[in-house]
Protein backbone atom coordinates (compact mmCIF):
# COMPACT_ATOMS: atom_id res chain seq x y z
CA UNK A 1 0.00 0.00 0.00
CA UNK A 2 0.96 3.37 -1.08
CA UNK A 3 -0.58 6.53 -0.73
CA UNK A 4 -1.84 7.79 -4.25
CA UNK A 5 -3.21 10.93 -5.43
CA UNK A 6 -6.94 10.43 -6.10
CA UNK A 7 -9.12 13.99 -5.60
CA UNK A 8 -6.86 16.37 -7.46
CA UNK A 9 -6.68 19.77 -6.67
CA UNK A 10 -9.40 21.56 -8.79
CA UNK A 11 -12.08 18.64 -7.21
CA UNK A 12 -10.81 19.57 -3.56
CA UNK A 13 -11.49 22.72 -3.98
CA UNK A 14 -14.44 22.68 -5.63
CA UNK A 15 -16.04 20.01 -2.92
CA UNK A 16 -15.09 22.52 -0.07
CA UNK A 17 -16.11 25.62 -2.01
CA UNK A 18 -19.79 23.81 -2.80
CA UNK A 19 -20.27 22.62 0.52
CA UNK A 20 -19.51 26.41 1.97
CA UNK A 21 -22.19 27.27 -0.75
CA UNK A 22 -24.60 25.46 0.76
CA UNK A 23 -23.93 26.09 4.44
CA UNK A 24 -23.45 30.24 3.35
CA UNK A 25 -27.15 29.87 1.47
CA UNK A 26 -29.01 27.66 3.88
CA UNK A 27 -28.01 29.99 6.93
CA UNK A 28 -28.59 33.38 4.89
CA UNK A 29 -31.94 32.41 4.01
CA UNK A 30 -34.11 33.76 5.70
CA UNK A 31 -33.74 37.55 6.38
CA UNK A 32 -34.20 40.09 3.52
CA UNK A 33 -31.52 41.90 4.66
CA UNK A 34 -29.12 38.36 4.06
CA UNK A 35 -30.45 37.99 0.18
CA UNK A 36 -27.78 39.55 -1.75
CA UNK A 37 -25.48 37.28 0.37
CA UNK A 38 -27.92 34.18 -0.66
CA UNK A 39 -28.19 35.26 -3.86
CA UNK A 40 -23.80 35.92 -4.13
CA UNK A 41 -23.96 32.11 -2.65
CA UNK A 42 -26.20 30.87 -4.67
CA UNK A 43 -24.68 32.43 -8.54
CA UNK A 44 -21.25 30.96 -6.94
CA UNK A 45 -22.68 27.55 -6.61
CA UNK A 46 -24.36 27.57 -10.12
CA UNK A 47 -20.60 28.62 -11.67
CA UNK A 48 -19.19 25.67 -9.62
CA UNK A 49 -21.27 23.30 -10.78
CA UNK A 50 -20.77 24.63 -14.45
CA UNK A 51 -17.08 24.09 -13.58
CA UNK A 52 -17.50 20.63 -12.61
CA UNK A 53 -19.43 19.62 -15.32
CA UNK A 54 -16.20 20.36 -17.58
CA UNK A 55 -14.04 19.03 -14.83
CA UNK A 56 -16.33 15.61 -14.87
CA UNK A 57 -14.80 15.77 -18.63
CA UNK A 58 -11.55 16.72 -18.61
CA UNK A 59 -10.20 16.32 -14.76
CA UNK A 60 -8.32 14.17 -13.27
CA UNK A 61 -8.89 10.23 -13.50
CA UNK A 62 -11.38 9.88 -10.13
CA UNK A 63 -12.96 12.96 -11.08
CA UNK A 64 -14.28 12.14 -14.38
CA UNK A 65 -18.11 10.96 -14.64
CA UNK A 66 -16.87 8.27 -16.96
CA UNK A 67 -14.73 6.75 -13.59
CA UNK A 68 -18.31 6.42 -11.64
CA UNK A 69 -20.60 5.34 -13.74
CA UNK A 70 -22.77 3.33 -11.46
CA UNK A 71 -26.88 3.15 -11.53
CA UNK A 72 -29.28 4.12 -8.77
CA UNK A 73 -29.58 -0.19 -8.56
CA UNK A 74 -25.61 -0.59 -7.69
CA UNK A 75 -26.20 2.74 -5.35
CA UNK A 76 -28.73 0.92 -3.09
CA UNK A 77 -27.23 -2.34 -3.58
CA UNK A 78 -23.83 -0.38 -2.01
CA UNK A 79 -26.20 0.81 0.93
CA UNK A 80 -27.24 -2.66 1.45
CA UNK A 81 -23.41 -4.08 2.02
CA UNK A 82 -22.84 -0.62 4.25
CA UNK A 83 -25.16 -2.02 6.13
CA UNK A 84 -24.46 -5.31 6.41
CA UNK A 85 -20.62 -4.10 6.77
CA UNK A 86 -19.43 -6.03 3.55
CA UNK A 87 -19.07 -3.14 1.38
CA UNK A 88 -16.22 -2.98 -0.66
CA UNK A 89 -13.95 -0.32 -0.58
CA UNK A 90 -13.51 1.53 -3.76
CA UNK A 91 -10.71 4.23 -4.41
CA UNK A 92 -12.23 7.04 -6.21
CA UNK A 93 -16.29 6.88 -5.68
CA UNK A 94 -18.12 4.27 -4.58
CA UNK A 95 -21.64 3.71 -6.19
CA UNK A 96 -23.80 5.03 -3.47
CA UNK A 97 -21.43 8.27 -3.08
CA UNK A 98 -21.38 8.10 -7.08
CA UNK A 99 -25.28 8.65 -6.99
CA UNK A 100 -25.12 11.10 -3.73
CA UNK A 101 -22.52 13.41 -6.53
CA UNK A 102 -24.92 13.22 -9.40
CA UNK A 103 -28.07 14.20 -7.50
CA UNK A 104 -26.85 17.15 -5.60
CA UNK A 105 -25.65 18.55 -8.36
CA UNK A 106 -28.72 18.09 -10.34
CA UNK A 107 -30.36 19.53 -7.12
CA UNK A 108 -27.98 22.19 -7.29
CA UNK A 109 -28.84 23.32 -10.90
CA UNK A 110 -32.57 23.50 -9.66
CA UNK A 111 -32.39 25.42 -6.41
CA UNK A 112 -30.12 27.26 -8.34
CA UNK A 113 -32.20 28.28 -11.52
CA UNK A 114 -35.33 28.21 -9.45
CA UNK A 115 -33.75 30.47 -7.09
CA UNK A 116 -32.90 33.19 -9.76
CA UNK A 117 -36.42 32.81 -11.36
CA UNK A 118 -37.72 33.86 -7.86
CA UNK A 119 -35.58 36.77 -7.49
CA UNK A 120 -36.14 37.60 -11.03
CA UNK A 121 -39.82 37.55 -10.54
CA UNK A 122 -40.70 38.49 -7.22
CA UNK A 123 -37.94 41.40 -6.64
CA UNK A 124 -37.45 41.76 -10.63
CA UNK A 125 -33.26 41.70 -10.15
CA UNK A 126 -30.62 39.28 -11.37
CA UNK A 127 -30.24 37.41 -14.66
CA UNK A 128 -34.12 36.11 -14.71
CA UNK A 129 -35.26 40.33 -14.12
CA UNK A 130 -39.03 40.35 -15.61
CA UNK A 131 -38.63 36.95 -17.86
CA UNK A 132 -42.11 36.12 -15.96
CA UNK A 133 -44.60 37.83 -14.44
CA UNK A 134 -44.15 38.01 -10.83
CA UNK A 135 -47.80 36.17 -10.45
CA UNK A 136 -45.54 33.05 -11.11
CA UNK A 137 -43.51 33.57 -8.40
CA UNK A 138 -45.23 30.81 -6.34
CA UNK A 139 -44.04 27.98 -7.79
CA UNK A 140 -40.43 28.95 -8.28
CA UNK A 141 -39.90 29.61 -4.83
CA UNK A 142 -41.91 26.08 -3.66
CA UNK A 143 -39.49 24.44 -5.92
CA UNK A 144 -36.65 26.15 -4.64
CA UNK A 145 -37.36 25.74 -1.04
CA UNK A 146 -38.27 21.61 -1.89
CA UNK A 147 -34.66 21.38 -3.57
CA UNK A 148 -32.81 22.97 -0.82
CA UNK A 149 -34.50 20.71 1.73
CA UNK A 150 -33.88 17.87 -0.06
CA UNK A 151 -30.02 18.60 -0.66
CA UNK A 152 -29.88 19.22 3.10
CA UNK A 153 -31.07 15.86 3.21
CA UNK A 154 -29.01 14.55 0.87
CA UNK A 155 -25.91 16.10 2.30
CA UNK A 156 -26.87 14.69 5.48
CA UNK A 157 -27.18 11.56 4.20
CA UNK A 158 -23.04 11.59 2.49
CA UNK A 159 -22.24 12.89 5.85
CA UNK A 160 -23.45 9.79 7.69
CA UNK A 161 -21.90 7.57 4.69
CA UNK A 162 -18.64 8.62 5.01
CA UNK A 163 -18.34 8.30 8.61
CA UNK A 164 -19.39 4.86 8.17
CA UNK A 165 -17.54 4.36 5.26
CA UNK A 166 -14.00 5.73 7.15
CA UNK A 167 -15.00 3.16 10.07
CA UNK A 168 -16.15 0.42 8.12
CA UNK A 169 -12.24 0.45 6.17
CA UNK A 170 -10.14 2.17 8.82
CA UNK A 171 -9.15 5.30 6.96
CA UNK A 172 -9.76 9.29 7.12
CA UNK A 173 -12.34 9.59 4.35
CA UNK A 174 -12.22 13.70 5.44
CA UNK A 175 -8.62 13.99 5.58
CA UNK A 176 -8.12 12.68 1.99
CA UNK A 177 -10.49 15.50 0.66
CA UNK A 178 -8.02 17.77 1.86
CA UNK A 179 -4.52 16.54 0.70
CA UNK A 180 -6.12 14.29 -1.94
CA UNK A 181 -4.39 11.29 -1.44
CA UNK A 182 -5.55 7.68 -0.14
CA UNK A 183 -3.23 4.44 0.34
CA UNK A 184 -3.59 2.34 -2.23
CA UNK A 185 -2.40 -1.07 -3.53
CA UNK A 186 0.44 -1.24 -6.32
CA UNK A 187 -0.66 -0.47 -9.84
CA UNK A 188 -3.44 1.87 -9.14
CA UNK A 189 -3.91 4.61 -11.13
CA UNK A 190 -3.19 8.18 -9.58
CA UNK A 191 -4.92 10.76 -10.78
CA UNK A 192 -3.11 12.85 -13.44
CA UNK A 193 -4.84 16.34 -13.42
CA UNK A 194 -2.32 17.92 -16.53
CA UNK A 195 -4.75 20.86 -15.92
CA UNK A 196 -2.98 23.21 -12.97
CA UNK A 197 -5.06 25.92 -14.85
CA UNK A 198 -7.79 24.37 -13.90
CA UNK A 199 -7.74 24.75 -10.36
CA UNK A 200 -6.02 28.36 -11.53
CA UNK A 201 -9.20 29.32 -13.46
CA UNK A 202 -12.03 28.22 -11.61
CA UNK A 203 -9.85 30.65 -8.17
CA UNK A 204 -9.71 33.93 -10.82
CA UNK A 205 -13.40 33.41 -11.41
CA UNK A 206 -14.26 33.35 -8.06
CA UNK A 207 -12.22 36.23 -7.06
CA UNK A 208 -13.54 38.05 -10.17
CA UNK A 209 -17.03 36.79 -9.14
CA UNK A 210 -16.33 38.64 -5.54
CA UNK A 211 -14.78 41.53 -6.53
CA UNK A 212 -17.27 42.20 -9.06
CA UNK A 213 -20.46 41.74 -6.22
CA UNK A 214 -18.58 43.31 -3.31
CA UNK A 215 -16.78 46.00 -5.22
CA UNK A 216 -18.15 47.24 -8.65
CA UNK A 217 -21.85 46.60 -8.70
CA UNK A 218 -22.16 48.08 -4.57
CA UNK A 219 -20.86 51.79 -6.48
CA UNK A 220 -23.56 51.30 -9.16
CA UNK A 221 -26.02 51.08 -6.35
CA UNK A 222 -24.88 53.39 -4.32
CA UNK A 223 -24.55 55.84 -7.70
CA UNK A 224 -28.47 54.75 -8.21
CA UNK A 225 -29.42 55.02 -4.63
CA UNK A 226 -27.74 58.55 -3.85
CA UNK A 227 -25.62 57.16 -1.34
CA UNK A 228 -21.90 58.22 -0.98
CA UNK A 229 -20.30 55.50 0.69
CA UNK A 230 -21.61 52.36 2.87
CA UNK A 231 -21.38 54.22 6.40
CA UNK A 232 -24.75 54.65 5.97
CA UNK A 233 -25.03 50.78 6.62
CA UNK A 234 -26.33 49.98 2.98
CA UNK A 235 -25.31 46.35 3.02
CA UNK A 236 -23.95 45.29 0.08
CA UNK A 237 -26.58 44.61 -3.11
CA UNK A 238 -25.86 42.58 -5.78
CA UNK A 239 -29.09 42.93 -8.43
CA UNK A 240 -31.02 45.94 -8.45
CA UNK A 241 -34.04 46.52 -10.51
CA UNK A 242 -34.10 48.23 -13.43
CA UNK A 243 -34.64 51.77 -12.42
CA UNK A 244 -38.36 53.41 -12.42
CA UNK A 245 -39.83 55.66 -14.96
CA UNK A 246 -39.36 59.36 -13.73
CA UNK A 247 -40.61 63.12 -14.73
CA UNK A 248 -39.34 66.17 -13.18
CA UNK A 249 -42.67 68.06 -13.03
CA UNK A 250 -43.95 64.98 -11.00
CA UNK A 251 -40.83 65.37 -8.69
CA UNK A 252 -41.15 69.58 -8.23
CA UNK A 253 -44.79 69.12 -7.80
CA UNK A 254 -45.27 66.33 -5.90
CA UNK A 255 -42.05 66.52 -3.87
CA UNK A 256 -42.82 69.81 -2.64
CA UNK A 257 -44.22 69.08 1.08
CA UNK A 258 -43.45 65.40 1.36
CA UNK A 259 -40.94 62.90 -0.59
CA UNK A 260 -42.61 62.15 -3.69
CA UNK A 261 -44.21 58.95 -3.37
CA UNK A 262 -43.87 57.03 -6.83
CA UNK A 263 -47.08 56.48 -9.01
CA UNK A 264 -46.46 52.60 -8.76
CA UNK A 265 -47.90 52.50 -4.74
CA UNK A 266 -51.08 53.40 -6.00
CA UNK A 267 -53.63 51.92 -8.32
CA UNK A 268 -54.47 54.65 -11.07
CA UNK A 269 -58.10 55.38 -9.49
CA UNK A 270 -56.43 56.68 -6.42
CA UNK A 271 -54.53 59.06 -8.25
CA UNK A 272 -57.57 60.02 -10.60
CA UNK A 273 -59.24 60.90 -6.85
CA UNK A 274 -56.14 62.58 -6.02
CA UNK A 275 -55.81 64.91 -8.63
CA UNK A 276 -60.06 65.33 -8.65
CA UNK A 277 -59.56 66.32 -5.45
CA UNK A 278 -56.40 67.92 -5.66
CA UNK A 279 -57.96 71.62 -3.90
CA UNK A 280 -58.45 69.59 -0.66
CA UNK A 281 -55.15 67.44 -0.62
CA UNK A 282 -55.42 66.71 3.11
CA UNK A 283 -56.37 69.75 4.32
CA UNK A 284 -54.30 71.81 1.30
CA UNK A 285 -55.36 73.56 -2.00
CA UNK A 286 -52.47 72.33 -4.30
CA UNK A 287 -53.16 74.84 -6.90
CA UNK A 288 -52.55 72.85 -9.53
CA UNK A 289 -53.33 73.97 -13.18
CA UNK A 290 -55.43 72.17 -15.82
CA UNK A 291 -52.53 71.32 -17.78
CA UNK A 292 -50.35 70.56 -15.11
CA UNK A 293 -53.00 68.42 -13.46
CA UNK A 294 -53.19 66.69 -16.97
CA UNK A 295 -49.70 65.57 -17.23
CA UNK A 296 -49.21 64.67 -13.94
CA UNK A 297 -51.94 62.18 -14.23
CA UNK A 298 -50.84 61.18 -17.18
CA UNK A 299 -47.42 59.99 -15.89
CA UNK A 300 -49.10 58.80 -12.62
CA UNK A 301 -51.70 56.71 -13.83
CA UNK A 302 -49.31 54.83 -17.05
CA UNK A 303 -46.96 54.22 -13.97
CA UNK A 304 -49.72 53.29 -11.19
CA UNK A 305 -49.77 50.34 -9.11
CA UNK A 306 -51.47 47.98 -11.62
CA UNK A 307 -48.31 47.69 -13.88
CA UNK A 308 -46.88 45.33 -11.32
CA UNK A 309 -43.20 47.12 -12.16
CA UNK A 310 -42.04 46.18 -8.25
CA UNK A 311 -42.96 43.52 -5.70
CA UNK A 312 -44.29 46.56 -3.93
CA UNK A 313 -46.28 48.05 -6.53
CA UNK A 314 -48.04 44.06 -7.34
CA UNK A 315 -48.57 43.22 -3.84
CA UNK A 316 -50.21 46.18 -2.76
CA UNK A 317 -52.37 45.73 -6.00
CA UNK A 318 -52.99 42.32 -4.98
CA UNK A 319 -53.94 43.24 -1.56
CA UNK A 320 -56.73 45.94 -2.81
CA UNK A 321 -60.21 44.84 -3.40
CA UNK A 322 -61.30 46.03 -6.93
CA UNK A 323 -63.30 48.92 -5.99
CA UNK A 324 -61.03 50.64 -3.21
CA UNK A 325 -60.05 53.54 -3.88
CA UNK A 326 -57.55 54.46 -0.97
CA UNK A 327 -56.35 58.28 -0.35
CA UNK A 328 -53.08 56.50 0.86
CA UNK A 329 -51.07 53.96 0.45
CA UNK A 330 -50.02 53.69 4.39
CA UNK A 331 -53.72 52.98 4.01
CA UNK A 332 -53.66 49.98 2.15
CA UNK A 333 -53.91 46.51 3.71
CA UNK A 334 -50.37 45.49 2.08
CA UNK A 335 -48.65 48.46 3.86
CA UNK A 336 -50.54 48.03 6.72
CA UNK A 337 -49.48 44.41 7.40
CA UNK A 338 -45.69 44.94 6.47
CA UNK A 339 -45.37 47.58 9.04
CA UNK A 340 -47.42 46.10 11.48
CA UNK A 341 -44.64 45.33 13.76
CA UNK A 342 -43.46 49.05 14.11
CA UNK A 343 -45.40 50.12 17.43
CA UNK A 344 -46.11 53.88 17.91
CA UNK A 345 -42.65 55.28 19.84
CA UNK A 346 -41.20 53.47 16.22
CA UNK A 347 -42.88 55.97 14.15
CA UNK A 348 -42.80 58.75 16.63
CA UNK A 349 -38.73 58.48 17.33
CA UNK A 350 -37.09 61.69 16.25
CA UNK A 351 -35.44 60.45 13.27
CA UNK A 352 -38.86 59.28 11.75
CA UNK A 353 -41.55 61.40 12.78
CA UNK A 354 -44.22 59.78 10.80
CA UNK A 355 -45.93 57.22 8.56
CA UNK A 356 -45.21 58.99 5.33
CA UNK A 357 -41.55 59.53 6.23
CA UNK A 358 -40.76 56.99 4.05
CA UNK A 359 -36.63 57.62 3.54
CA UNK A 360 -36.47 57.54 7.04
CA UNK A 361 -36.17 53.47 6.50
CA UNK A 362 -35.88 52.76 3.10
CA UNK A 363 -32.78 54.60 1.22
CA UNK A 364 -34.23 53.99 -1.89
CA UNK A 365 -37.52 55.34 -1.32
CA UNK A 366 -37.08 58.08 -3.66
CA UNK A 367 -36.23 55.61 -6.48
CA UNK A 368 -39.55 54.30 -5.61
CA UNK A 369 -38.38 50.94 -5.33
CA UNK A 370 -38.28 49.65 -2.09
CA UNK A 371 -36.01 47.01 -2.61
CA UNK A 372 -35.73 44.58 0.86
CA UNK A 373 -31.58 45.40 1.00
CA UNK A 374 -32.19 49.18 1.38
CA UNK A 375 -33.93 49.37 4.61
CA UNK A 376 -32.39 50.76 7.24
CA UNK A 377 -34.09 51.23 10.61
CA UNK A 378 -32.92 53.20 12.66
CA UNK A 379 -32.40 53.12 16.05
C1 LIG B 1 -48.53 71.72 -0.23
C2 LIG B 1 -47.97 70.49 0.31
C3 LIG B 1 -48.23 69.21 -0.50
C4 LIG B 1 -48.01 69.00 -1.82
C5 LIG B 1 -47.47 69.95 -2.87
C6 LIG B 1 -48.39 67.63 -2.07
N1 LIG B 1 -48.79 67.04 -0.91
FE1 LIG B 1 -49.29 65.11 -0.68
N2 LIG B 1 -49.61 65.40 1.26
C7 LIG B 1 -49.48 66.59 1.94
C8 LIG B 1 -49.83 66.41 3.32
C9 LIG B 1 -49.80 67.46 4.39
C10 LIG B 1 -50.15 65.04 3.48
C11 LIG B 1 -50.54 64.31 4.74
C12 LIG B 1 -49.23 63.81 5.33
C13 LIG B 1 -49.37 62.94 6.53
O1 LIG B 1 -50.45 62.55 6.91
O2 LIG B 1 -48.28 62.56 7.04
C14 LIG B 1 -50.01 64.45 2.17
C15 LIG B 1 -50.22 63.12 1.91
C16 LIG B 1 -50.11 62.52 0.68
C17 LIG B 1 -50.38 61.15 0.43
C18 LIG B 1 -50.77 60.07 1.44
C19 LIG B 1 -49.55 59.47 2.08
C20 LIG B 1 -49.88 58.25 2.86
O3 LIG B 1 -49.82 57.17 2.28
O4 LIG B 1 -50.19 58.39 4.03
C21 LIG B 1 -50.21 60.93 -0.90
C22 LIG B 1 -50.38 59.64 -1.67
C23 LIG B 1 -49.83 62.20 -1.47
N3 LIG B 1 -49.77 63.14 -0.48
C24 LIG B 1 -49.58 62.40 -2.81
C25 LIG B 1 -49.25 63.62 -3.34
C26 LIG B 1 -49.09 63.85 -4.76
C27 LIG B 1 -49.25 62.79 -5.84
C28 LIG B 1 -48.75 65.14 -4.92
C29 LIG B 1 -48.52 65.87 -6.22
C30 LIG B 1 -49.66 65.97 -7.06
C31 LIG B 1 -48.70 65.73 -3.58
N4 LIG B 1 -49.01 64.79 -2.66
C32 LIG B 1 -48.34 67.05 -3.33
C33 LIG B 1 -49.06 67.77 1.38
C34 LIG B 1 -48.72 67.96 0.07
C1 LIG C 1 -39.99 53.34 10.70
C2 LIG C 1 -39.40 52.80 9.52
C3 LIG C 1 -40.27 52.71 8.26
C4 LIG C 1 -40.90 53.72 7.59
C5 LIG C 1 -40.98 55.20 7.96
C6 LIG C 1 -41.51 53.11 6.43
N1 LIG C 1 -41.22 51.79 6.39
FE1 LIG C 1 -41.64 50.50 4.91
N2 LIG C 1 -40.84 48.96 5.94
C7 LIG C 1 -40.22 49.08 7.17
C8 LIG C 1 -39.84 47.78 7.63
C9 LIG C 1 -39.16 47.45 8.94
C10 LIG C 1 -40.24 46.86 6.63
C11 LIG C 1 -39.96 45.37 6.58
C12 LIG C 1 -41.10 44.54 7.00
C13 LIG C 1 -40.77 43.07 6.74
O1 LIG C 1 -39.66 42.74 6.30
O2 LIG C 1 -41.64 42.29 6.98
C14 LIG C 1 -40.86 47.66 5.59
C15 LIG C 1 -41.34 47.11 4.42
C16 LIG C 1 -41.86 47.87 3.37
C17 LIG C 1 -42.24 47.35 2.11
C18 LIG C 1 -42.13 45.91 1.68
C19 LIG C 1 -40.75 45.65 1.13
C20 LIG C 1 -40.58 44.21 0.71
O3 LIG C 1 -40.31 43.99 -0.45
O4 LIG C 1 -40.69 43.34 1.57
C21 LIG C 1 -42.70 48.39 1.35
C22 LIG C 1 -43.20 48.35 -0.09
C23 LIG C 1 -42.62 49.56 2.17
N3 LIG C 1 -42.09 49.22 3.39
C24 LIG C 1 -43.03 50.82 1.76
C25 LIG C 1 -43.00 51.94 2.57
C26 LIG C 1 -43.52 53.22 2.18
C27 LIG C 1 -44.16 53.52 0.84
C28 LIG C 1 -43.31 54.07 3.23
C29 LIG C 1 -43.71 55.52 3.35
C30 LIG C 1 -45.08 55.82 3.04
C31 LIG C 1 -42.65 53.30 4.29
N4 LIG C 1 -42.49 52.01 3.85
C32 LIG C 1 -42.25 53.81 5.49
C33 LIG C 1 -40.00 50.25 7.84
C34 LIG C 1 -40.47 51.50 7.50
Amino acid sequence: MKPVLVWDAPTRLFHWLFASCVAAAWLSQDTDRWLSVHVFFGYLMLGLIGFRLIWGVVGGHYARFASFRYGPLAGLAYLRQMASGTAARHVGHNPAGSQAVYLLLALGVVTCISGILTMGTEEGQGLAARWVSIGASGVFKETHRLCAWLMLLLVIGHLAGVAIESWLHRENLPRSMVTGAKDAERGTIASHPHIRVGAMLAVAVAAFGAWWFFYAVEEHIEARLGVDDGDKGVPHVAFVGRALPDDPLWREECGACHTPFHPSLLPARSWRQLIDEQDQHFGIDLGLAPPVRQSLLAFMTANAAEQGSTEAAYRINQSLAPDAVPRRITETPYWKEKHARIGDSGWRSPKVGSRTNCVACHQDALAGTFEDAAMVIPR
